[in-house]
């Protein structure tokens, strides 16, 4: 059984007053508890216009593909608490699309949240201008609630990207799908397939949007033979996949994740600014800067990483791991991040997959290679060393 889960049914077994044994029999004929093991499992970190350049250059190029006022189908798979489907509509709304927007997770914890659509007030800062009054409404206890018309747009239903082998029944096939943040928890095999399914549920001249985390393993294969980098996948007429060029944008990622660097001195300065604040103890200051640099530079390792350390520090290893696995899917060649990844691993049952991250990380430290940290390059160095026979003592545990 994979350690998260193992973890679950030692967690939920315990709430229950029940041995593990009994708890996976029970679960293999009570649809009830086995719906409580995934909630256990799943981590759904999310915010409002997430990759906020990858979804406008979506709508954009849906405007273009559907002229104003079009109307457009869109899939929002793995939407957590629907912060992500409920900024598609938005989005949509305000370029002048009617759009219909299916948002699918396999957490009903999650789901709930997405239907109820009330969060707290702060999501609003992060919003363009004029949202706010446009498509929220006050809730109780400084909360905000998604306004009833674009509550309308969206429609919420459980569904498990494992098992699909088309779109979900009753929809047809998508201008767009979203999938970000969703497939790293997969197998490498299972995750390509996952992609292939969403593929096809594209109709022609539909697109697929993936997050950072997501697109190698599209790159990884279907060739394409454009020089420019875009976010935006199209399905043509003929159901061929190419990659859409950007037209409004810039491209926000590389095909294959660059390695990770701290080379804009403003971010290194604000990385180092929440490492201070989280020093000091102010732990909720240092994750709402991190949050906000997440939002600013999505595919910076150093970013996640940083994020995940706090998490990790708090006690907070499910979610830690999340950043973690986000940041080793952007740095391929950082050590740091797979050291760190390896531990909170460690922490949360999953021993195979720790040892294999550790193994990662002193091979690349063997092979010399870099990892971008705010730490300066001595104490880089320094601590290159510590992990090196950190990794060595922990692997000849055996
Ligand atoms: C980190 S959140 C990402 C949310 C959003 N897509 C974003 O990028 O902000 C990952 C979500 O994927 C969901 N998920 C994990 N495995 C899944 C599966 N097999 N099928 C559907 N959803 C899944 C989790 O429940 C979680 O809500």
């Amino acid at each position: 059984m994979h350690g998260g889960a193992e973890r679950a049914v030692l967690q939920v077994a315990r709430a229950r007053g029940l041995e593990p044994a009994d708890l996976v029999r029970r679960a293999e004929r009570d649809e009830q508890l086995r719906q409580d093991l995934v909630n256990h499992i799943t981590v759904g970190t999310t915010w409002f216009m997430r990759e906020r350049a990858a979804l406008a250059e979506l709508i954009g190029q849906l405007v273009d593909a559907k002229g104003p006022a079009g109307e457009v189908t869109l899939w929002s798979a793995g939407c957590s608490s629907g912060e992500e489907a409920y900024s598609l509509a938005m989005l949509a709304r305000v370029a002048g699309l009617k759009p219909r927007v299916l948002a699918t997770d396999v957490s009903t914890r999650s789901l709930r949240r997405a239907i109820e659509a009330v969060y707290p007030e702060d999501v609003l800062t992060s919003l363009p201008r004029g949202w706010a009054e446009e498509f929220f409404e006050p809730a109780a206890n400084d909360r905000v609630r998604i306004a009833a018309a674009i509550r309308r747009d969206v429609v919420f239903e459980v569904h498990n990207l494992a098992h699909a082998d088309g779109p979900p029944r009753g929809w047809q096939r998508f201008d767009a799908v979203v999938c970000r943040n969703v497939l790293m928890y997969f197998p490498k095999d299972k995750a390509v397939e996952v992609v292939r399914h969403l593929l096809r549920c594209c109709r022609g001249g539909g697109f697929l949007l993936l997050g950072p985390t997501e697109r190698p393993l599209f790159w990884a294969q279907i060739e394409d033979e454009s020089a420019s980098a875009s976010p935006v996948i199209e399905v043509d007429s003929q159901r061929r996949v190419r990659r859409k060029r950007p037209t409004r944008h810039p491209p926000s990622v590389q095909a294959s994740p660059p390695p990770a660097e701290v080379a804009d001195g403003a971010l290194a300065r604000r990385l180092i600014a929440a490492s201070q604040l989280f020093k000091g103890g102010r732990h909720t200051d240092a994750l709402a800067a991190l949050r906000e640099l997440a939002h600013e530079h999505p595919n910076s390792a150093p970013v996640h990483l940083e994020w995940g350390l706090c998490l990790k520090r708090m006690g907070r290893a499910r979610e830690a791991v999340h950043e973690l696995r986000v940041a080793a899917a952007l740095d391929p060649v950082g050590w740091l991040v797979e050291y760190q990844l390896g531990t909170c691993l460690e922490s949360i049952g999953e021993a195979a997959e720790a040892r294999s991250a550790w193994a990662k990380a002193l091979r690349r430290l063997e092979s010399g290679a870099r990892s971008g940290h705010i730490l300066e390059q001595e104490d880089l160095a320094m601590l290159a060393e510590t992990v090196a026979r950190l990794c060595r003592m922990k692997l000849a545990r055996g």
